[in-house]
């Protein structure tokens, strides 16, 4: 494996964490710049067992600076990029959308035009792969799955702001010929997931025998992956893709989120000493997300087939680890949900 200066955009975050630690342990000869903004979602304490390693460096920018972007492509002369920076949370775009278009679109066409102007005189060697999601193809009905050939159809802001993005990306490799890649990812979940999606705010709000809300009657469907599957199909898809290629990823695992919030309550008795169905009285039907996707379902055969890519853990087993995870991190659970956090809880919870 040769040598390279990577760039990766929001490794402060939950995924960019996790694909930062994998990179940085598993190819000591690359060099990882993990750029990010440190907004509400970036946590430096993510990645305190790589922070002093000599091939890991991070750096506190914000993508949707343009001149910023491209000083730091000139003054690192990277090799690739994988670009997780984004606004993440479907409820926080419907309450601000504007924030979505900003980081998600101009943010990465920021990171597209520094790549261009500086890889221009030559593409080959070069690889500008985008992380983005499996809300782009819209929502299911009862049966299907999302492929990479179904026509991106998003509804929310975030997802039409990811939409955006992917184009874009597509745009730069159709027009210039930048070599691009994109993955398609499902619903994940994992340690350093911040509480405001679904798994995570629930093993906080039992945690701490407060309501835990379910939107609507609890029927949409997710697909759900354990973030280090994730972070190992990036590696590969950023090793083994051809140039202009696409791969969806997925666990396929799909959950209503009444059936993930009462297993998540049988664990969570289990692992607090609590009696069987104690958790579950506090399960709290709310009014629902607008626009809500009914139900999404990955069909990752491509990326199995063709990179030989499987995911490692069964449900169960990954949402045993994960609130294992949160159970012996109390203190990272506090930090994150105190300030700003509680406000937000507040905005978007009290009078739901
Ligand atoms: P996250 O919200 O946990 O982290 C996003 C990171 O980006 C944070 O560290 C934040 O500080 C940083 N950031 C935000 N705006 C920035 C800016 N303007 N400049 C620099 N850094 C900025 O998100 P996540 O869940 O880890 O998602 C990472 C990527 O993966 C996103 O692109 C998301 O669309 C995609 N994705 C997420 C999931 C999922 O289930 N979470 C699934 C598929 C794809
Ligand atoms: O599918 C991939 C996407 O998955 C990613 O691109 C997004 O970045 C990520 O946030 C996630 O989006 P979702 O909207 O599916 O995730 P969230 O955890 O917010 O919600 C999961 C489901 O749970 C969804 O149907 C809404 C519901 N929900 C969510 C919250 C926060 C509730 O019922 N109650 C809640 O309090």
């Amino acid at each position: 494996m040769s040598d390279k200066k990577i760039l990766i955009t929001g490794g402060a975050g939950f995924i960019g964490s996790h694909v930062v630690r994998l990179f940085v342990n598993k190819y000591p000869n690359y060099s990882i710049v993990n750029l990010d903004k440190l907004t509400y979602a970036g946590n430096l304490a993510n990645l305190k067992d790589i922070e002093n390693k000599p091939n890991y460096k991070f750096i506190k920018g914000d993508i949707v600076d343009a001149s910023f972007i491209s000083g730091l492509f000139v003054e690192h002369k990277f090799d690739a990029v994988i670009h997780l920076a984004a606004e993440s949370h479907v409820d926080r775009s419907i309450s601000n959308p504007l924030e979505f278009v900003m980081t998600n679109v101009i943010g990465t066409v920021n990171l597209l035009n520094a790549a261009k102007q500086e890889w221009k005189d030559d593409f080959s060697s070069k690889r500008f792969y985008h992380v983005s999601t499996d809300e782009v193809y819209g929502a299911l009905g009862e049966t299907g799955m999302f492929t990479e050939e179904t026509k991106y159809d998003p509804h929310s802001p975030y997802s039409a702001s990811k939409a955006s993005s992917d184009h874009f990306v597509r745009a730069y490799h159709d027009t210039y010929g930048l070599d691009a890649v994109i993955s398609n990812c499902s619903n994940n979940y994992g340690s350093h997931h911040f509480p405001e999606k679904l798994i995570p705010l629930a093993i906080h709000n039992i945690k701490n025998n407060k309501p835990v809300p379910v939107y609507g009657k609890g029927e949409n469907v997710r697909d759900w992956l354990y973030v280090e599957d994730h972070a190992t199909a990036i590696d590969i898809v950023f090793h083994k893709a051809k140039a202009g290629d696409t791969y969806n990823i997925g666990g396929h695992n799909e959950w209503k989120n009444i059936d993930v919030i009462r297993l998540l309550c049988s664990i969570m008795d289990k692992k607090l000493g609590r009696a069987e169905g104690e958790s579950a009285k506090l399960i709290t039907f709310v009014k629902d997300r607008a626009g809500h996707d009914l139900r999404y379902a990955i069909d990752s055969s491509k990326l199995q087939k063709e990179l030989g890519w499987t995911p490692s853990l069964q449900f169960e087993e990954g949402l045993e680890k994960t609130v294992g995870w949160y159970l012996s991190n109390e203190e990272w659970l506090r930090e994150v949900t105190s300030g700003d956090y509680k406000k937000y809880y507040e905005d978007q919870y009290a009078k739901r």
